[in-house]
């Protein structure tokens, strides 16, 4: 057994069997204490809606919480003060104010709640109908403006307009190289739109748990590596099944 980094998506990754999630949780908890495991939820969430999780589900304290899609990362799990070198990778060409009036010239966009538009991160819903004439042209306008971005469609419902360089998978990056860790000894898992930029940062060990949406599977199809592997178990169990395989429990 070696020390490894331990990543994970949350909304319906890490959380959606409770007892799943328990029974994880044991074994991890287990392995931070005895080989210095390192702990990492990367959420779509922003803080607000993190801690809302927090009161409904049994979660470790992370050992650094990667938030809003990349964009924030917290090390104190207590204070949750953000890290500010990473902010200051973010503002490279990017104009919130800007990518908003570009997005509000689309009616098909509807904001997300208040708490989710974030300083590197605005969200919207978007049908899956509306998506496929919808997002090729807000890139062309976007790119008209000269704006930097990255532009995330997740869950057949949500649109997120990032920084160029955001993303959960630039992230995990950042984490490696501040703990020292490869991408040998690094797992990321994930279920959705916004965790493929996780299993696509570089050789990182991928579990794909056995619910993921159609468009990670499609992409995971598309792109088959040794190096990441698609459960057949659900939520924590199809994490629990992918560490197996990886021999990192
Ligand atoms: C989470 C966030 C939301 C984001 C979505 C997909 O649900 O709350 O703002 O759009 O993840 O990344
Ligand atoms: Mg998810």
């Amino acid at each position: 057994m070696n020390i490894f980094l331990f990543v994970t998506d949350l909304d319906h990754t890490l959380v959606g069997d409770k007892e799943a999630l328990k029974k994880l949780n044991h074994k991890l908890e287990h392995h931070r204490k005895e080989y210095g495991t390192k702990i990492v939820y990367a959420t779509g969430r922003s803080l607000t809606l993190y801690k809302e999780l927090l009161r409904e589900q049994l979660l470790l304290t992370p050992d650094a919480l990667v938030a809003s899609v990349g964009t924030e990362i917290y090390f104190d799990c207590q204070e949750y003060t953000t890290d500010s070198e990473w902010a200051e990778k973010l503002s490279f060409g990017w104009n919130r104010d800007l990518a908003v009036k570009v997005a509000e010239t689309f009616p098909e966009l509807i904001q997300q709640q208040e708490s989710e538009q974030r300083p590197f991160k605005a969200s919207y819903l978007l049908t899956e109908e509306d998506s496929i004439k919808v997002i090729p042209k807000l890139k062309s306008d976007l790119a008209k403006n000269d704006l930097k971005f990255n532009l995330i469609y997740s869950g057949a419902k949500d649109l997120d307009i990032l920084p160029l360089y955001a993303d959960k998978g630039l992230a995990v990056k950042f984490l490696q190289h501040k703990w020292q860790f490869g991408s040998h000894n690094t797992v990321v898992c994930g279920d959705s739109g916004n965790d493929i930029a996780l299993f696509n940062a570089g050789e990182e060990r991928g579990i794909i748990v056995g619910n993921a949406r159609s468009e990670l599977v499609e992409w995971y199809k598309a792109n088959l590596k040794s190096y990441r592997y698609m459960a057949k178990s659900f939520y924590a169990n199809g994490i629990l099944e992918g560490l197996h395989y990886f021999n990192f429990i």
